[in-house]
């Protein structure tokens, strides 16, 4: 507390920190049950965050080499992103011989001659910086063009991750001492302090491997906690589970135990590695149903849980050429989820290429959002999918009732009326329904109307005929049916040659999950969710 008559140097520190607040996207953030929140006024923010790495053999933040630093951070937030998820190796905080590289010390190290000519014709001023001080300067930026940052610590020593065996993967491996891994913590944290755009820090990418335990997660992850909220007080910390991020389950059990509150966050991981092409094209409906589930019981049930948390999707993403029917299935019945449990997330990945990977150089990212030359989308109707999940759908401090947006994740749009005719928009602008209980009519907002069955191929109407009950018929819980006249359900689907929405006959419904029905029909038209919004 000030007390004493401010002199000069307060004066000009006050000016210093008046100006740090007006860059900032927020004050601290914290958490309310379940949700973030802006510290100090209370109000909802919602991470939509994208993934940029800095952590590999360079340590430099990719995509400098081909473009302006500003221009990369353009198209982040004209993309509709908030947020970056950025990445440090422990070794860049805890060793000079790493940290003070020079950016064109540790480009000629590894005899990267055409990154360093890019980075000289785009981002000349940053070749005499050290590694940790353009670090800095690019999360500096990011504050600048008011995108939030959360800072991840992704692997030890600065390399691609993660192979189970790559001695970066758990506690005790070769290059993961737990006390330096506290020592980089406790660096980066305090680095970091007067960085307002930081929000948070993730305390390690994705634990595996044959070490992997929980007695250990809990000892160290706990530790780790503790020693980030000491240094820095301002961050929400990030606990991220084991099996490489996609179990948290055991915290049912026992509870997590730090000395803080109001500022721990889970994350997760959620891609469809490891599930084949043809398991997601002969079960496309029950396999979502499947993981569905297993998210929720992995992680997303922290969110309801009665000491309930806020999740962070910190991973997930696809291969943007389109070219895994695993990818383009498993990532509608992902975004169905996301929608309905609006819990914040960072998509993998930004960067269209890597100045070095696996020894590969200026190798292409399929799941980056931008192209190798970073100058445009890979796959602009993918980002536009997003749209719904990037907006707060849900605001728990609104005394508005809630409503329902019928979300077509397929298209990433929503259904809405528009001069009584039913057609697909930007979710923005989606019609507000109401559906009090499953197997019954479902209204538009404030109004006498309901929507309602016509026939197979016919487009469904909303009128003051409110006959029709909807019925979720599907293990996925995303096919919405009623029946018709003749008493056969039929589901909503959108036509994909001209877009209109119409009633078909229910592809792959049938609800056992422990007999998985081969069904070769392709759902995903008719895969429908009702996204609670109160906003
Ligand atoms: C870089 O090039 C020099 C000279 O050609 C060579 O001796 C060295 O092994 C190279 N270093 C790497 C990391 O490829
Ligand atoms: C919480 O734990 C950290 C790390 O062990 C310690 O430095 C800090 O003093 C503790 N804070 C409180 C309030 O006990
Ligand atoms: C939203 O929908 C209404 C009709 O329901 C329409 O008049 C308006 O132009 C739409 N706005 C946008 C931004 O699409
Ligand atoms: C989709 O629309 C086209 C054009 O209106 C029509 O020819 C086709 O039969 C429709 N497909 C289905 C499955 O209803």
């Amino acid at each position: 507390m000030m007390r004493t008559k401010m002199n000069h140097h307060a004066i000009l520190m006050a000016l210093f920190l008046l100006q740090v607040v007006a860059f900032s996207n927020s004050a601290p953030l914290s958490t309310n049950s379940r949700w973030l929140v802006d510290s100090v006024t209370g109000k909802r923010v919602k991470l939509a965050c994208v993934n940029w790495p800095s952590h590999l053999e360079p340590m430099i933040a990719e995509g400098l080499d081909k473009k302006p630093i500003n221009d990369i951070i353009q198209k982040i937030s004209e993309n509709g992103f908030n947020c970056v998820r950025f990445t440090w190796p422990t070794y860049m905080f805890t060793r000079p011989e790493y940290g003070n590289l020079r950016v064109s010390e540790s480009l000629d190290k590894y005899n990267l001659s055409a990154a360093k000519a890019g980075i000289a014709k785009n981002n000349p001023q940053i070749l005499s910086l050290t590694v940790v001080e353009l670090h800095k300067t690019v999360v500096g930026e990011l504050g600048k063009n008011k995108v939030m940052v959360v800072l991840d610590n992704h692997v030890s020593l600065p390399t691609w991750c993660c192979a189970g065996n790559d001695g970066n993967g758990f506690f005790g491996d070769a290059y993961f001492d737990p006390k330096e891994w506290l020592q980089g913590l406790a660096a980066v944290a305090t680095a970091y302090k007067g960085f307002p755009q930081v929000v948070g820090m993730s305390l390690r990418n994705e634990l595996r491997g044959g070490r992997q335990n929980e007695p250990d997660w809990y000892k160290y992850m706990q530790e780790g906690s503790n020693t980030i909220h000491a240094q820095n007080p301002d961050l929400l910390v990030i606990v991220s589970g084991l099996y490489t991020d996609t179990n948290l389950g055991y915290l049912r059990s026992k509870a997590f135990e730090i000395n803080f509150t109001n500022k721990l966050v889970f994350e997760a991981h959620w891609y469809t590695f490891g599930i084949p092409d043809k398991a997601w094209s002969d079960q496309t409906n029950n396999l979502c149903a499947t993981v569905t589930k297993r998210a929720r019981d992995n992680y997303l049930f922290l969110t309801s849980a009665k000491n309930s948390f806020p999740v962070f999707i910190s991973e997930f993403g696809i291969d943007e050429r389109g070219l895994s029917v695993a990818d383009s299935r498993y990532i509608t019945c992902f975004l169905a989820a996301v929608a309905e449990f609006d819990v914040d997330w960072a998509l993998w990945s930004l960067q269209g290429s890597y100045i070095l990977r696996q020894g590969k150089l200026n190798l292409d990212e399929s799941y980056g959002i931008l192209d190798i030359n970073w100058d445009r989308l890979r796959n602009p109707a993918f980002v536009s999918r997003l749209q719904i999940v990037q907006q707060i759908n849900q605001d728990f401090t609104s005394k508005k009732p809630t409503y329902y947006k019928m979300f077509h994740p397929l298209s990433g749009q929503c259904v809405q009326i528009v001069k009584n005719e039913i057609v697909l928009a930007n979710c923005n602008n989606a019609s507000r329904w109401d559906q009090h209980q499953d197997d019954s009519p479902i209204k538009l907002e404030g109004t006498a109307e309901c929507l309602s069955v016509d026939g197979d191929g016919a487009a469904p109407h909303v009128s003051e005929d409110c006959s029709s009950k909807w019925k979720i018929v599907s293990s996925s819980g995303l096919h919405l049916a009623a029946q018709d006249g003749k008493g056969e359900y039929l589901c909503l689907e959108v036509n994909a040659s001209d877009s209109r929405i119409v009633t078909k006959k229910c592809l792959c419904v049938g609800n056992d999950l422990s007999n998985l029905r081969t069904c070769a029909d392709n759902p995903q038209s008719q895969w429908f969710k009702l996204v609670p919004a109160n906003v």
